[in-house]
């Protein structure tokens, strides 16, 4: 037997790639096991002061000709009056339909770090409901990811019991700018905290069930908690989300 043949073989997913300090652009590597859903991409760098554009390519192999799919065209611009970013993904050697991304916080003469995060999420429908069939207890967590759409009105996450009624509500109105627990009586609790839901941007909103309540995060950061007593939660049965979102996740 040779050094290693007891070893269990290394799943593809758990090969850490070395880091590449200073690469010569443009820059082409392997990504060992391919994209796939966990991987994560990090990029260090700094614009430089008089850059146009730059892009970050993940394409299907490395030959130059033919010129291969590139699956995620990410394509930053500095040239106009708006600096935007460029998504786009080239089939058969045809650009497909672009995305565009105002606001970008990239800016000429600054360093950056970006990272690309992929997952296996699709797009889905909303309004959409998910079922909570044992209701909700201490240390669950309900988490929905999504995507605010360019002119949003508003998102609502709501939670309803066995009988339909809706013991509460989460809503962040764009028009107020202001993110609320909404009581079955319509009775607003604002949340006093800035309001972190912008256009083009994801969020990640996460409930935590606790005792006598439930603790509210977004986009990582702790915003308080909503007093429910444990019956109320334990009788808890979907959960309910519409609004002017593109919805990608909703994890129970
Ligand atoms: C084209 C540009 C390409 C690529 C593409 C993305 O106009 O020449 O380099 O950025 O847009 O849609």
């Amino acid at each position: 037997m040779s050094p290693g043949e007891n070893l269990d073989p290394i799943p593809d997913c758990f090969i850490l790639q070395p880091p590449v300090f200073h690469p010569v652009i443009p820059y082409v590597t392997t990504i060992f096991g391919g994209l796939h859903a966990g991987k994560m991409v990090m990029l260090q760098g700094v614009v430089p002061l008089r850059a146009h554009r730059f892009q970050v390519d993940f394409q299907c192999g490395c030959s130059l000709y033919p010129q291969p799919d590139i699956a995620i065209h990410f394509n930053p611009r500095f040239h106009t009056t708006k600096p935007h970013v460029i998504c786009n993904t080239l089939h058969s050697g045809c650009w497909q339909r672009e995305a565009r991304w105002p606001g970008v916080a990239l800016q000429r003469g600054a360093s950056f770090l970006i990272l690309f995060l992929f997952g296996n999420e699709e797009v889905k429908q909303v309004p959409c409901s998910r079922a909570l069939p044992q209701g909700l207890w201490p240390g669950q967590v309900i988490i929905v990811r999504g995507l605010v759409l360019q002119e949003p009105k508003e998102f609502t996450l709501s939670l309803r019991d066995e009988a339909s009624r809706t013991p509460v509500m989460l809503r962040a109105s764009f028009t107020d700018r202001t993110l609320a627990w909404v009581s079955p009586w319509g009775f607003k609790k604002l949340i006093s905290a800035p309001f972190l839901f912008y256009p083009q941007r994801f969020f990640e909103v996460l409930l935590l069930c606790q005792e006598g309540g439930l603790k509210l995060a977004l986009n990582g950061q702790p915003l308080g908690s909503t007093n429910l007593d444990q019956q109320t939660l334990e009788r808890l049965r979907e959960v309910r989300i519409s609004g002017s979102i593109q919805l990608y996740c909703v994890h129970y």
